[in-house]
């Protein structure tokens, strides 16, 4: 794909998965069940974004959208320190925001292009969670129109984002181990865990052995199928 840069995850098993890492111009979404690694990695490239493109990085800065209040600046310390980053300059180069429900967390998303073109640096924004606060406040089949119109749009400003200004969006959404089950839900709709049709690249995480975790890209014709491996450890995402 043509002008898109990258950003290292920190394990090459799952950077070479991803075609090279995580691409500008474009919404990569991490989906799987609790503590398979969603938040970790969004830590992880928003420490890693900010490395030389020697190292993998955009020398850029990172726009973090907590919605379930699970950021934690000891661990962008440790990530950062782990890789050779000073840890006070890594965290002055994270925007963090805590958004408290959706309209919140739109009209955070609204603002952010006046954000990111008084700091162009910005090269990577990351909403987790995508889905938390739309599922709690328009539970059920009664609302779900009104849900999929208001998580549409997000999550096409968010798109736009990404185009305008050639930086990376990760977003993260939870689901269960057996969607199946879920069917009233139709962001763990049946054959899959489909946020509608936007465009982008999913990723499924799922847990394996102690601090292993498995990735596997789902619809992306232009990348290759399979699993990989990756680990999350004190110092961050590794293989
Ligand atoms: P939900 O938000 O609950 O859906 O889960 P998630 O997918 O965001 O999982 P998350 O990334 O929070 O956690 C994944 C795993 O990372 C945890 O189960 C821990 O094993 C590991 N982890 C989290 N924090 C640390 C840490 O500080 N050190 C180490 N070594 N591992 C950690
Ligand atoms: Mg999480």
């Amino acid at each position: 794909r043509i002008n898109t840069k990258k950003i290292t995850t920190g394990s090459q098993a799952l950077d070479g998965l991803l075609g090279g890492g995580i691409e500008t111009r474009t919404m990569t979404e991490f989906f799987g069940e609790f503590g398979s690694g969603k938040t970790q990695l969004c830590h992880q490239l928003s420490v890693n974004v900010q490395l030389p493109l020697e190292k993998g990085g955009l020398g850029g800065k990172a726009v973090y959208i907590d919605t379930e209040g699970t950021f934690r600046w000891e661990r962008i310390e440790a990530m950062s320190k782990a890789i050779g980053l000073e840890p006070d300059s890594a965290m002055n180069n994270i925007y963090y925001m805590r958004a408290i429900n959706s309209d919140h967390q739109m009209a955070i998303v609204d603002d952010l292009q006046e954000l990111i073109g008084k700091d162009p640096a910005i090269k990577l924004v990351i909403v987790d969670s995508i889905t938390s606060h739309f599922r709690a406040e328009f539970p059920g089949r009664e609302n779900l129109a009104v849900r999929q119109q208001k998580l549409n749009k997000h999550l096409h400003q968010l798109v736009r984002l990404a185009e305008m200004y050639d930086l990376a969006v990760i977003i993260t959404n939870q689901v269960m181990a057996r969607p199946d089950m879920f069917y009233g839900d139709p962001t763990v709709a049946v054959g899959g865990h489909t946020l509608y049709h936007v465009p982008g690249i999913r990723v499924q995480l799922k847990k394996s052995r102690g601090n292993k975790r498995i990735a596997r890209i789902v619809d992306a014709p232009h990348l290759p199928e399979g699993e990989v491996v990756f680990a999350i450890t004190e110092e961050g995402v590794r293989d």
